[in-house]
């Protein structure tokens, strides 16, 4: 495995590589959850780079960026058995000048749900995944639909600014008891830890109702709601795939979505109907 800082170096080795590029782009701390999007772009390219850079600019004044989990040595190892050929670790002068050009997250979409929680956030989530696609220029790129708002608006982005790389959609991994992948998890006390998982038991019991024909968008997260009270909610709420507040479960088009924090660790999760 070849691990490059260089955002140019990067792009000269690359540029004549004559192969399909899968690529996966991570802050590190890599889980199960990395692992599967590692897996399935390994499965789909001739060549896959992996980029591991904790990014200041999606970190709101005052949130984890300082304590956010940091395990190079381990990320590294993870990588080279996974059978990554490039391993992308920029340091934060490589990525980023004092006067940048900026682009910024679309006034609606970007500034519901995650983007109200955290005003800003998307704007540094584009520009860092806008400036990963052009140094990496790949055929694919991986994104988890946890975080289904991000994936939404990278995918918007890929569309609107008309770049030609494919953004591939992957299925959130689990532990054995549901509670959905996270760096952030490595935060919860075992305590925190038991309540957390009422986080995907709101939306087992979401998906239960949807199953005995129950769409009404309100009755569902006001049940959710009631079972998540012991938390501090940020929002239920249920979308289409366009990321529009939606009255009625649409099959196949709908996302049920909650943000939720437990003790200080904020925590998303969702599931596609
Ligand atoms: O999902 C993440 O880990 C990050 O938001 C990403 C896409 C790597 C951009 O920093």
């Amino acid at each position: 495995m070849k691990i490059i800082s260089n955002p140019l170096e990067l792009k000269e080795y690359l540029k004549n590589c004559n192969k399909s590029i899968g690529f996966v782009p991570t802050m590190g701390a890599l889980h199960e959850g990395h692992i599967s999007l590692i897996k399935k772009a390994k499965s789909e390219n001739e060549l896959l780079v992996v980029s591991i850079f904790l990014n200041p600019t999606q970190f709101l004044k005052g949130e984890d960026l300082d304590k956010y989990p940091k395990k190079d040595e381990a990320d590294k190892k993870i990588c080279q058995l996974s059978g990554v050929d490039v391993l992308f670790y920029p340091q934060i002068s490589d990525m980023y000048s004092q006067d940048e050009v900026s682009l910024l997250a679309p006034k609606v979409r970007g500034f519901v749900l995650e983007g109200t929680s955290r005003p800003g956030h998307f704007n540094g989530v584009l520009t860092v995944v806008m400036k990963l696609l052009n140094i990496v220029n790949p055929t694919k790129a991986y994104f988890g639909k946890k975080d289904a708002q991000q994936l939404n608006l990278i995918t918007l982005m890929v569309k609107q600014l008309f770049m030609s790389v494919e953004i591939i959609p992957v299925d959130t991994q689990r532990d054995s008891d549901g509670l959905a992948l996270s760096s952030r998890n490595a935060y919860l006390s075992p305590l925190e830890k038991k309540e957390a998982l009422k986080i995907p038991l709101s939306l087992y019991l979401a998906s239960k109702m949807v199953s005995k024909n129950i769409l009404d968008a309100k009755e569902i997260t006001d049940a959710m709601r009631e079972y998540l009270e012991s938390l501090e909610i940020s929002y239920v709420e249920i979308v289409n795939r366009e990321f529009e507040s939606i009255k009625k479960v649409e099959l196949k088009n709908t996302i049920i979505l909650v943000e939720a924090k437990v003790g200080q660790t904020r925590l998303l999760d969702n599931i596609w109907l």
